[in-house]
């Protein structure tokens, strides 16, 4: 399968890196610098957040490091096949309390798992634009992966990352190869509504 072939069509105008990410599970052996990953936290850290709080944290390790291996680990076995050969791997956890402004005390933040997927669109966006691709996955197990980072008390994991260089689909696989491709997306109108949810 030709990955390059993206078929995606916006309904309206947008910026062609919007429908050129997405999410591959090939990844190539071509390893990742420190400040190659540095410079996409870079655009993660300039995420809006709710009272610039920036309650996200950002666990990052290498293929090859014992930390790789324990986070792997800790991921559903559906992820782990080909996670295994990203890269690196990036762990957002968001700090779940905040101190308001004015105060000295901590008190729960509800924003902090809405401001990680701000963090994490930006750090896709320009992994992306850098040549990188990411995947996203919610599907590990939380105290395991907690775990493994040696996360502290009063914060959260939310997601794990997987990045690297975009490799053919045939090296995964057969249950795999077909998904490798750009997934389509429900038409703006079925999601956006003008004035009240539609009866
Ligand atoms: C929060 C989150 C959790 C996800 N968890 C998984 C996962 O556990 N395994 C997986 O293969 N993909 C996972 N994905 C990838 C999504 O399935 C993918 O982003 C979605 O189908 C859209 O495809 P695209 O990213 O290629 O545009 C996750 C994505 C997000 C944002």
């Amino acid at each position: 399968m030709d990955v390059n072939n993206n078929t995606r069509v916006a309904d309206h105008p947008i910026a062609d890196f919007f429908k050129d990410r997405w999410s591959p599970r090939a990844f190539g052996t071509e390893t990742m610098s420190g400040d190659d990953l540095l410079g996409l936290l870079e655009a993660a850290r300039w995420a809006p957040s709710g009272l610039n709080a920036q309650p996200w944290r950002f666990v990052y390790s290498f293929r090859g490091e014992p930390q790789f291996d324990a986070l792997i680990a800790a991921l559903w076995e559906g992820n782990r096949g080909w996670a295994q050969h990203a890269a690196a791997l990036i762990a957002i956890t968001t700090k779940t309390t905040l101190v308001l402004p004015g105060s000295e005390t901590e008190v729960p933040n509800p924003g902090h798992a809405f401001d990680a997927g701000a963090a994490w669109s930006h750090f896709a966006l320009q992994a992306h634009l850098n040549g990188w691709s990411t995947h996203a996955m919610g599907g590990f197990d939380p105290a395991k992966a907690a775990a493994a980072l040696k996360m502290p008390e009063g914060y959260a994991m939310q997601v794990v990352i997987a990045v690297g260089r975009r490799a053919d689909a045939d090296q995964l696989p057969e249950a795999l190869r077909g998904r490798e491709s750009p997934s389509p997306r429900r038409p703006v109108l079925d999601l956006a509504f003008h004035g009240t949810f539609p009866l």
